[in-house]
């Protein structure tokens, strides 16, 4: 099968895991059962085939380096899958970004937040021309890893996407899979996409979705479901400003809102929060979540769900992020256009239609076999006329 390239804005924690997975799953040993991700194979697809061909970011000490090093340099602080000894050189430049929203102000004051541990805006190199870069590479995805908040920032990318050809997968809490003006653009350009927010392979947002299932399917009301996340990364220290934090409680608590959604049942009844609530620089790239649920049962007896749930934040996405490309790519050769309900559904917080994991799940395997589904709804992947 020919390669899948794929260009990555934003090489932080998340974008580490998934390329030092990709090393980790490219191994032939780890091909036919690899353990710790969820598919091995979607419509002829494995890790293996996944190729970076550019990545882009705006901190000084990635820009200008190799991939290899870049993924290892701070602030980035997710653990070590491959040993950095031994990752192999890479071919490709970290080259810099448009800067646009993509860094908070707060996380610019050094006295209060270590150089270390936050962003340092590279003022060596200037910007290159994205859409340029994703041509001459040839590049068949664009993964969007920006900061919460970088409204301006994802409407960029997205837009160099549809200008260079390129399918866009959105693994940020700002609205562009699920948002019809910007569907109907990638539509226009014979493009599929998937967002919107990635929902991590056994993360809080999944954990949260199953619970309100296993609710609803046993005859329980919901009356009261808060999920609480606290993490020591870039991506917690950057949701400290409230203002760029916005679009990631709307998307966390969407996971939960639209299994209310898909059944009717009023989410006005019941007290829903899910969303970060601290940063504590001790904790690095493990993240922290808390939920509390109270039910109503039979004859209104009440039932209290109390956890706690300890991950490794960005491992934890970047095995969906290898199943999404692969999506995409099978898409794109089967001339689907538009946002991938199933795929989207199955891999992010907020995908342009909820649907239950059952149906989000079969949807995927239909695509990974490379079959068409009317389960869904009219809505259902459009294929190119
Ligand atoms: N499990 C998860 O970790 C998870 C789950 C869902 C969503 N997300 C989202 O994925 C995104 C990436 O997460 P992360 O942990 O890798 O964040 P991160 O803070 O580690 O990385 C963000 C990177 O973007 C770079 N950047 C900033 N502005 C840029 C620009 N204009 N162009 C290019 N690069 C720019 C930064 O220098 C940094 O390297 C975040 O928005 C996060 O909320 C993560």
């Amino acid at each position: 099968m020919e390669k899948i390239r794929i260009a990555i804005a934003g090489i932080g924690n998340c974008a580490s895991a998934l390329i030092q997975g990709l090393e980790y799953y490219g191994n032939p040993a780890n091909q036919n059962a690899p353990e710790g991700m969820m598919a091995a194979n979607i419509g002829g697809y494995t890790a293996q085939d996944i190729e970076v061909v550019a990545a882009f970011d705006i901190d000084a000490r990635k820009v200008g380096k190799t991939l290899d090093e870049a993924i290892y340099a701070k602030p980035n602080c997710t653990i070590n899958i491959i040993d950095p000894q031994k990752f192999p050189k890479s071919n490709v430049i970290v080259q810099k970004a448009p800067l646009l929203d993509g860094v908070s102000e707060h996380m610019l004051d050094y006295e209060k937040y270590p150089k270390d541990t936050t962003f340092v805006v590279d003022t060596e190199h200037e910007p290159v021309d994205i859409v340029k870069v994703l041509k001459d590479t040839k590049a068949d995805i664009l993964i969007d890893y920006l900061p919460v908040g970088s409204e301006e920032g994802v409407k960029f990318y997205a837009q160099c996407a549809i200008d260079a050809h390129v399918a866009f997968l959105n693994c940020i809490p700002v609205f562009i899979a699920s948002d019809p003006v910007w569907e109907q653009k990638f539509i226009d350009a014979g493009l599929p996409l998937i967002g919107d927010d990635m929902k991590s392979q056994f993360g809080a947002s999944i954990l949260s979705q199953m619970l309100q299932e296993l609710a609803f399917a046993r005859g329980h009301k919901v009356k009261c479901h808060i999920q609480q996340n606290c993490g020591g990364n870039t991506d917690f220290m950057n949701m400290v400003n409230q203002s760029r934090l916005k679009s990631k409680k709307i998307s966390k608590e969407n996971v939960i809102r639209c299994q209310n959604d898909i059944r009717n049942i009023p989410t006005d009844d019941s007290f829903l929060h899910a969303g970060p609530s601290e940063y504590i620089s001790y904790y690095k790239d493990n993240k922290i979540a808390t939920f509390h649920l109270e039910l109503e049962g039979f004859g209104g007896s009440p039932v209290t769900f109390d956890a706690r749930m300890s991950v490794i934040d960005s491992p934890n996405s970047a095995g969906v992020v290898i199943d999404a490309i692969r999506y995409l790519k099978v898409a794109r050769e089967l001339g689907i256009t538009g946002s991938l309900h199933g795929a989207s559904a199955f891999t992010q917080k907020t995908p342009p239609f909820p649907m239950t994991f059952e149906d989000a799940q079969y949807e995927c395997e239909m695509l990974a076999k490379r079959q068409l589904t009317d389960l869904t709804r009219p809505q259902a992947n459009r294929q190119k006329k």
